[in-house]
Parts: structure tokens; C-alpha cells; sequence
């Protein structure tokens, strides 16, 4: 296994991450952990020190215990743990006003096990270019006895060193971050080839490992959680039932803005497949009540959260025994809402919570999947025996049908709308791009229908008819932030027009909207 000490960069993570997509073994601990429990570290194959926000000359600055230079494993500091091991071991770090953020080309120098034939490109005199990612002011300027130059850049003459010997380096650069062309490769060349760790650890041995945390964690209380539906709270939901059973107790809340059939399908796959103590909550009338004549977006969705709570609270206070309050955060949530410092719990966006859960539950919080990002989170969740479809379902957010109804929330709206939706999603799946061989519901990021209260008019059959609009938006993206609309085949777009228009009575005209983000946003509202 590899170890990671944390002082407290926002990438930690993601170091974490490169290593256990190469197999490996890895854990993050606070790097302040004493000499005791390095020595406590069973099977411990290396040592990566992260980065930091902190100085490593500022004096009170965390210090890398002593036992790591000792225990006789490789070490590996990147940008702080470069200097705290240059500092600790005899050399030299100073503080600089020249700072560099950004890109960077640095040059390779000696043969070193650890960037040996990883570079980017050569320069006309043969040097061995990397390109990669540098942030820092600080700088080691003095190298500590038994190191060698590894590589340099014009305004850091110290940007890399290695004690071959002891298996020790040090590089100013973050090899975690996706800029560093040859990261991935750098931080596996560490792992396996410096370290001698194997490429076999997976997916199910995550469970098991996460499984004994949880338990241990919790010991015999019992833990209550918010289910969705969304593909978080259920791979928590599945995960914590694997390690604690009936010692869990999920509550559902059913606002009456869910999609076609989706409480009865998150009540089949929980309470009927997995046996999940499941208590399934219909608000639908109190939320339609409180929504009523109320059209402005941002207060819908504040009714919306605060209903939630006030829901959620009251089944939770029914629960006597709860002691933990269990959450599906996942690390891009974490990132997010931080200025991060390890371990410390953070407050969760209510973007992400509808509306966020209130500490005045006084319940302590489980978060098993803090350290995952999303697409880890779906194999775990298949791992755990999840339907890949609810696994790879499009992002729903949090106010549901409430955001896609424009203006005014009525349940008759709600209706005519879950069920041209459920026809628009029906026909993506089904419908496969020869080219890639995926359903255009892969080849999507989110795809819904919006429901507009305008009337126009049409003709059916012999008759007039003067009824309802849907828009239809699909998007592609990675980040969200950013998105494109898709160009969906115009003979799909024929099909959910002509389906819709033919089943959902109420509906005369459907529309495609090919508006990009920014400066339209996904959702209408
Ligand atoms: P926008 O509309 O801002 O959406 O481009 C970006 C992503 O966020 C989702 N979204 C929400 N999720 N509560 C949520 O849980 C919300 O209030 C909310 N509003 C937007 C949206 O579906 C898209 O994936």
C-alpha cells in the first residue's frame, strides 16, 4: 500500500485518484500523524507527500515526521513535500516573491528511475523537455546531501531531485493534475516500478475496504439517510446497507416533482431488491400547497428546500436511535465547498442537498464517498449490484419537474410533462448512433422536457386543438459549467415529436431548443 500524507493542498485527491486507477492501493491521512503510526503501517510499500497552501520555511509550517525518511520505503514530495524534504533532510528552501502558477516547461536532467524517458519532447541540443503544471512561490535552493539535480526550469534552478539510493524525490511540479502531460505516467512509474506495489487492487476490493471503515465508524448506532434517487445517495444508501443492514434507515421524499414512475422505482430497487429499511414519504399534496401561485424560480426553489428539511426533519426525529446522519457527498462536492484542510468536515451546497440538511438534527455525519469523483462512484455503484441504468442515469436536480415546469407548479402541468419526458428519454435509449454504436442517451450528458403553460394552436384529426407546448433539450458537457446543445438526428427528434404530440393529450407543438451554455443555462429556470 501507498501512503499519502496530506498538508492540506486542494489536489490531494487527485493523487489519490491517479493511484488507484492504476491499481494501487493508496490512503490519505493528515500530515501531522506522528512517528508511532507511521511505524503502525502494515505492508507499507511508499510515501507521497502532497503539496500545500502553507510556506515550508514559515516556522510553524507541519512538519513530515522523521519516521518517514526512516522507515526505508521510497518517498515521493510534490511542491510542499519537496521542500519540507529538502528542509528536513539538510537542504535549503527559500521563500520567493517570483512566484510561478501555470505551465511550465521543465528540463529533465540525469537518468533518473522516476522521469527516465517520460519526456514530453527534446530540445535542438537534446535536452528532455516535460511539460506540466507548477504552483509555487517557495523554492528549494540548497539540495540536501546524497540528492541530484532532476530538472530545472529557467526560474527554478531546483525544480526536481532524487536520492536514488534511499528512493527518495522530490519534484516542484503536481504530477497529479491532468496539465502534466506525463503525470500519470510519472506518479505509476513511482507506485510500481520505485515501490514494487502491483496493479491489483479494484472496485470490490474498495467495497470491502469501505464496508470495515463504515463499521468500524459507526459501531451499533443506527444511521439515517436522505434517498433520492440520484445516483449518489443511492450508491451510499446501497453501501451502507452492505456494512450496517437495518442499522440503516433511508427516507424518501416523494415532492410529487419526480419523473414517470420514479418513486415506484427507487422503492422497488431499495426496499424490494436489497431489503433497505426504506420509508417512503408522499409530500406530494404539501408541496403542490406550498407552490401554489408562486412563479418566480428562485422562490420556488427556496419552498422547495425548505419543505424538504421540514419533512425530512420530522421522519428523522422519529428515528430515536439515529446517531449519524448519512450523505452521498462526493469529492468534486468537497473541492467545491471548501477551502479545503484535511479532514474537516465542510458544508455541503445547497445546490447539491436541496437545500442542504441542517445541523440541528445534532446527528454526526457519514460520508463514505468523500473521496470518490463521480465516475468512480458509478463502479462502485455497479460493483454493489446497482441497475447500471439508475448507475448511469442522467443528473437530476434536486427541485426536480419544479425547475422544468416554468412559472407556476401545478400538478396537472406535472403530469403532462413526466409523461412527454419519460417518451423523449424512451426513444434516446432506444435509439442508437451507428458511428460510436451508443444510444443517444449515452452520447448525452442530461436530456429532459420543459414544460411551457403558453397555448398554441393545431389541428388533429378534422378538429382544432388549442394546447400546451414542450420544449425538448439534450446537452453535452463534461463539467456542467459549460455545455453544448446536442445535435440530435432529425429523424429522433421526428419520432419523440410525433409520439408525444399523438399520446400525451394536452400537448399540441413540441420544440428543440439549441441554446448553448453560457449563455443559456441547462435547466429553463
Ligand atoms: P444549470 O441550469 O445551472 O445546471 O446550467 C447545471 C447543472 O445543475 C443542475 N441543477 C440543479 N441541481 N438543484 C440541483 O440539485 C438545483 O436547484 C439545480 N439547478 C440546476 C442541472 O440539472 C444541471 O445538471
Amino acid at each position: 500500500r501507498i501512503l499519502i500524507l496530506d498538508y492540506g493542498s486542494q489536489v490531494t485527491q487527485l493523487i489519490a485518484r491517479r493511484i488507484r486507477d492504476a491499481g494501487v492501493y493508496c490512503e490519505i491521512h493528515p500530515g501531522d500523524v506522528d512517528n508511532d503510526f507511521i511505524d503502525a503501517q502494515e505492508g507499507l510499500k511508499g510515501i507521497i507527500l502532497s503539496g500545500s497552501h502553507a510556506s515550508a520555511y514559515q516556522e510553524e509550517a507541519l512538519k513530515v515526521p522523521s519516521r518517514v525518511f526512516e522507515v526505508g520505503v521510497p518517498v515521493l514530495g510534490i511542491c510542499y513535500g519537496m521542500q519540507a524534504m529538502a528542509l528536513q533532510l539538510g537542504g535549503k528552501v527559500e521563500w520567493s516573491d517570483q512566484r510561478e502558477f501555470g505551465y511550465a516547461e521543465i528540463r529533465a536532467h540525469g537518468h533518473t528511475r522516476l522521469l527516465d524517458g517520460l519526456q514530453d519532447f527534446n530540445t535542438p541540443e537534446g535536452h528532455g523537455i516535460l511539460k506540466v503544471w507548477m504552483s509555487h512561490g517557495d523554492r528549494v535552493t540548497a539540495l540536501p546531501p546524497g540528492f541530484k539535480l532532476m530538472a530545472s526550469t529557467p526560474s527554478c534552478a531546483i525544480a526536481g531531485m532524487a536520492n536514488e539510493e534511499r528512493g527518495f524525490y522530490g519534484v516542484q511540479f503536481h504530477p497529479e493534475v491532468t496539465h502534466t502531460t506525463q503525470g500519470e505516467a510519472i506518479l505509476n512509474r513511482f507506485v510500481t516500478e520505485i515501490c514494487g506495489c502491483t496493479h491489483d487492487w479494484n472496485m470490490p476490493d474498495y467495497v470491502q475496504e469501505a464496508v470495515e471503515k463504515i463499521r468500524e465508524q459507526v459501531g451499533s448506532d443506527e444511521v439515517i439517510l436522505g434517498l433520492s434517487g440520484g445516483v449518489d445517495s443511492s450508491v451510499a444508501a446501497a453501501l451502507i446497507h452492505k456494512a450496517i443492514g437495518d442499522q440503516l434507515t433511508c427516507v424518501f421524499v416523494d415532492h410529487g416533482l419526480l419523473r414517470l414512475n420514479e418513486a415506484q422505482q427507487v422503492m422497488d430497487t431499495f426496499a424490494g431488491h436489497f431489503g433497505v429499511k426504506v420509508i417512503h414519504v408522499d409530500a406530494s399534496e404539501q408541496f403542490m400547497g406550498k407552490l401554489e401561485g408562486v412563479t418566480d424560480p428562485e422562490a420556488k426553489r427556496k419552498i422547495i428546500g425548505r419543505e424538504f428539511v421540514e419533512v425530512f426533519q420530522a421522519e428523522a426525529a422519529k428515528l430515536k436511535n439515529a446517531r449519524w446522519l448519512a450523505q452521498g457527498t462526493i469529492y468534486p462536492d468537497v473541492i467545491e465547498s471548501a477551502a479545503s484542510k484535511t479532514g474537516k468536515a465542510v458544508a455541503i451546497k445547497s445546490h447539491h442537498n436541496v437545500g442542504g440538511l441542517p445541523d440541528t438534527l445534532n446527528l454526526k455525519l457519514l460520508e463514505p464517498l468523500r473521496e470518490l469523483f463521480k465516475d468512480e462512484v458509478r463502479k462502485l455503484g455497479v460493483a454493489l449490484g446497482l441497475p447500471p441504468a439508475m448507475v448511469y442515469r442522467h443528473p437530476f436536480p434536486g427541485p426536480g419537474l419544479g425547475v422544468r415546469i416554468l412559472g407556476e407548479v401545478k400538478a396537472e402541468y406535472a403530469d403532462l410533462l413526466r409523461r412527454a419526458d419519460a417518451i423523449f428519454i424512451d426513444e434516446l435509449r432506444n435509439t442508437i448512433d451507428h458511428n460510436s454504436g451508443k444510444s443517444w442517451y449515452d452520447l448525452t450528458s442530461q436530456a429532459f422536457a420543459v414544460f411551457l403553460p403558453v397555448k398554441s394552436v393545431g389541428v388533429m384529426g378534422d378538429g382544432r386543438t388549442y394546447d400546451y407546448v414542450v420544449a425538448l433539450r439534450a446537452v453535452q458537457t463534461t463539467d456542467f459549467m459549460t455545455a453544448d446543445w446536442a445535435e440530435l438526428p432529425y429523424s429522433l427528434l421526428k419520432k419523440v415529436s410525433s409520439r408525444i404530440i399523438n399520446e400525451v393529450r394536452g400537448i399540441n407543438r413540441v420544440t428543440y431548443d439549441v441554446s448553448s451554455k453560457p449563455p443559456a443555462t441547462i435547466e429553463w429556470e
